[in-house]
């Protein structure tokens, strides 16, 4: 679903003070840029994230401080938001201040999944996950427990789902500060043995294709670092909810409001309008003998009759790019501001990007025809041909900001009118329009936006041009003719944005359940 934000009042940031303009650069230049380099150098593609304090406050939710512990156990007294949490979740015990040590002596219950269960001769070890934070309860068991049975006969393996009670006690691992110690264990669901996340490593792709069991493990094939903490599967739901709270939080907080826009549209405006085709009337290969593609009802010219087949659902880009940054069904960020240009637009993007991930970068920003230039002169050779009209490719958009500006977030702006959108208003120059593409490291294009086109007469122009019909845009088209004001707006892709937070190489990690061309699993 698109989200798009709508500005109350018009939005002046501080603007200017984190993007920096460049306007010239060495004409010869062959290796990063000295003038605007980041405040402090560090790898281009490290994939280590830093984040605001929105992220990780809203990343460890879950967890308390002892004041909200108290606020909370003062809920479960007698407030209604208590009731649902009355009881006490591994994060509860192990995610405050004191990792669990202010809750020695208490007995618990913990219901959970197995992760692992290791089984010594006098002692069994079972870890158990519930699915409140990363962390595992570390539960010790001796014979004597009840239900011990129910672990000698191997009924409790790896993925099953347990209920067990206990003391929390000091541990004696040095993982972790406390343990459970068991007095009684109850199996709620077995698991089969077939259960396929087994505690040896597994590849991303493999776990891809067990997206329906994918979030019970924390091992997501390749090491990913976090601040210098694991990135693990579940982590990158976390990372995707805490960015999703940190943008309402920087919308809210800076006069936008947040409206739905529909997802069904009888227009194509941004030259992006392949339509996607799903139907259950063209039979699949095994069915084709008994079904065969003459069975599709017809109209009486013979066509295929459409109106028998729907669509349903969140539909976006039918377009068929099989990359690691493209998926069918994605989300978007689309902020549109009022009485804005296309400066205020770049430092809203600039101010919104900096309060989720990259606060302390700097940004870089230059002309389209400066980017060609610098591309055109880089000692590198590029697969596509670089020379100016031509629309930017991915090794274009991360030579520029991984390595000709050493790892900064580079903004391109004022690109030729014919390879963007109708909409975009039109510069001066009268080749290029007011558009603008903010590049980051390992991902190229982050987010795309432009000035809009708020002149009714070029608008008309350009629609002429391009042959589209005025008609069909005569809502736009009215929103001119009725106190037309010169605004701005930006669509930023909220899986490449997971990408970039985590430093998750493929798109279709960043989602739970990733739709892409000919792929609809689960
Ligand atoms: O540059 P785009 O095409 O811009 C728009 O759609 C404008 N309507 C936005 C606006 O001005 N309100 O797309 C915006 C961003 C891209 O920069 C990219 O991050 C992401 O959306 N994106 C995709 N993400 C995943 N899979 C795809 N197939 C994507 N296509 C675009
Ligand atoms: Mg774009």
């Amino acid at each position: 679903m698109a989200t798009a934000f709508v500005p109350s009042t018009t939005l002046r940031l501080r603007p200017y003070s984190t993007l920096r303009c460049l306007s010239f650069y060495p004409k010869n230049l062959t290796k990063p840029y000295p003038v605007f380099p980041p405040l402090i150098r560090r790898s281009p593609i490290s994939p280590r994230r830093f984040f605001s304090s929105v992220i990780s406050g809203a990343l460890h939710s879950g967890e308390r401080t002892k004041s909200e512990l108290a606020e909370k156990q003062k809920g479960q007294m007698g407030s209604k938001v208590g009731e649902f949490r009355k009881k006490l979740k591994i994060v509860d015990v192990k995610g405050g201040p004191d990792e669990g040590l202010d809750r020695v002596g208490l007995m618990i219950v913990v219901a959970g999944w197995v992760r692992t269960l290791r089984a010594q001769s006098s002692v069994t070890f079972i870890e158990v996950n519930d699915g409140s934070c990363l962390s595992n309860m570390q539960c010790v068991m001796t014979s004597d427990a009840e239900g011990y049975d129910q672990v000698k006969s191997g009924l409790i393996t790896t993925g099953a789902s347990i209920w067990i009670q206990g003391n929390v006690v000091p541990s004696q691992g040095s993982k972790q500060k406390v343990e459970l110690k068991v007095n009684k264990i109850v199996l709620v669901g077995k698991s089969d043995p077939s259960y396929p996340i087994q505690k040896k490593r597994v590849s991303r792709e493999f776990l891809r294709t067990k997206a329906h069991l994918r979030p019970r493990t924390n091992t997501f094939g390749a090491l990913h670092l976090y601040n210098g903490l694991p990135l693990a599967g579940a982590l990158v739901a976390r990372v995707r909810n805490a960015l999703a709270y940190a943008t309402h939080k920087f919308f809210q907080e800076n006069g936008f409001i947040w409206i739905s826009s529909p997802i069904i549209t009888a227009s194509d405006c941004e030259g992006a309008g392949e339509q996607f085709c799903v139907t259950t009337l063209i039979p699949s290969s095994r069915e084709a003998v008994e079904s065969p593609v003459d069975a599709i009802p017809k109209t009486k010219d013979g066509l295929i009759d459409w109106s028998q087949v729907y669509t349903f659902g969140p539909t976006f880009r039918a377009e068929n790019s099989n990359t690691s940054r493209h998926l069918a069904e994605f989300w978007m960020i689309e902020p549109e501001l009022a009485f804005a240009d296309l400066k205020d637009d770049m430092a809203c993007a600039t101010a919104y990007l900096q309060y989720v991930t990259v606060a302390e970068r700097d940004f870089v920003q230059l002309s389209y025809t400066d980017a060609i230039e610098l591309l055109i002169k880089a000692k590198k050779k590029f697969e596509f041909l670089v020379k100016w009209g031509c629309d930017l490719q991915s090794e274009h958009e991360r030579y520029l900001t991984e390595e000709a500006f050493g790892g900064c977030p580079v903004i391109v702006s004022d690109y030729p009118k014919e390879i963007k959108a109708f909409y975009m208003r039109q510069n001066d120059d009268g080749r290029t329009v007011a558009a603008m593409d903010m590049l980051v490291p390992r991902i190229g294009e982050l987010i795309g936006g432009s000035q809009r086109e708020e002149r009714l007469e070029y608008l008309e122009g350009r629609l002429d041009e391009l042959k589209l019909n005025r008609d069909t845009y005569w809502w736009y088209l009215d929103l001119r003719h009725y106190g037309s004001v010169p605004h701005a707006g930006f669509g930023l892709g909220f899986e490449r944005l997971v990408q970039f937070a985590t430093g998750v190489e493929n798109i279709r990690d960043a989602i739970p359940f990733p739709r892409t061309p000919g792929s609809a699993e689960f």
